[in-house]
């Protein structure tokens, strides 16, 4: 039997993958002028939706993006695509793009945003072992883009920020890069949030340093403050990050992975570390909890 075609949610009908299409004269196309948030579902529950929804309309605000349908309509828009791909567990990637114009940049002339659901199963995103064995960073030469420009608090589709220091990871035969703020401040990752543990205690940079405010490194501060643990919320100096007891980055695709190696150092005891694998834990054991998102049937 031939496997069914995914259905893509666009402005309010589905389509099958492969007839999904928008223009070319779309500025999310010409120019990156969008804005769009990953999402994951873990049997039935679509984590922190409300949260994802929340932040999509705040990136739209900072660049002037009406969204033209109301918070409500996009967390039932995301649940009906899933509900049409009988999906329990899955991948979202939400995009409302500036909409067709002409050539030029002025937004004026993009009269409709488009909006766009695409939701399928998802895979390990550093394969499963990585959750182990953990994975190995460089430092980018390329700085997080700073916080006046385009700024990474906003959640564009202008990625080539984090594409260029993700192409220096890969020639250099690391899983993924550390970029640092223009003061040389450690940021993130190019798609994930970093912490570090040092002497017990666990610590993350400020989104001051252009990092994105992330879901999950908000739920992991949270459960870490379950387990006993504090989080401090200040900024790092490639030397500790180096010299820590165990690292690990978050995001909604890797969830939480340990990192175990960066710029040639072995982090800790080069494997994943006690606290962190207490998180992983604790994480495994809440991502599916009904109170943490929406369900998707009822
Ligand atoms: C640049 C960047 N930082 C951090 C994250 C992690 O954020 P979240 O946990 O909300 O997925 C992402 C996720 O897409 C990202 O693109």
């Amino acid at each position: 039997m031939e496997k069914e075609e995914p259905l893509i949610y666009i402005n309010g009908k589905f389509y099958p993958k492969s007839e999904a299409s928008v223009s070319v004269y779309d500025h999310g196309f010409l120019y990156g002028d969008g804005v769009f948030e990953g999402i994951r579902a873990y049997n039935g529950v679509v984590f922190k939706l409300r949260e994802h929804i929340e932040r999509l309309y705040a990136s739209a605000k900072a660049i002037m993006l009406e969204i033209p349908m109301d918070k409500e309509e996009m967390v039932n828009a995301v649940l009906e695509t899933l509900r049409r791909n009988k999906l329990k567990d899955a991948y979202i990637r939400l995009l409302v793009t500036r909409g067709v114009g002409d050539l030029g940049l002025d937004p004026r002339k993009c009269k409709k945003p488009n909006v766009i659901i695409i939701a399928e199963p998802m895979l390990p995103l550093y394969g499963k072992e990585s959750k182990l064995r953990g994975i190995s960073l460089i430092f980018s030469s390329v700085r997080r883009d700073r916080v006046d420009a385009t700024t990474h608090q906003i959640k564009s589709m202008n990625y080539l920020n984090s594409i260029l220091a993700k192409l220096e990871a890969i020639d250099a035969g690391a899983d993924d890069a550390i970029m640092l703020d223009e003061r040389g401040f450690v940021a993130e990752t190019t798609a994930t949030n970093i912490f570090i543990i040092r002497n017990g205690k666990i610590i993350t940079p400020p989104t001051t340093t252009g990092a994105l405010p992330g879901i999950t490194r908000n739920f992991v501060i949270e459960l870490a403050g379950k387990l006993g643990y504090s989080v401090e919320e200040r900024e790092i100096t490639p030397f500790e990050v180096i010299t820590a007891d165990e690292v690990f980055i978050t995001g909604t695709g890797a969830e939480i992975v340990p990192v175990t190696k960066i710029a040639g150092r072995v982090i800790g005891r080069g494997t994943a570390g006690e606290i962190t694998m207490r998180l992983i834990e604790e994480f495994e054991r809440e991502k599916s909890n009904a109170a943490n998102g929406i369900k998707i049937y009822e």
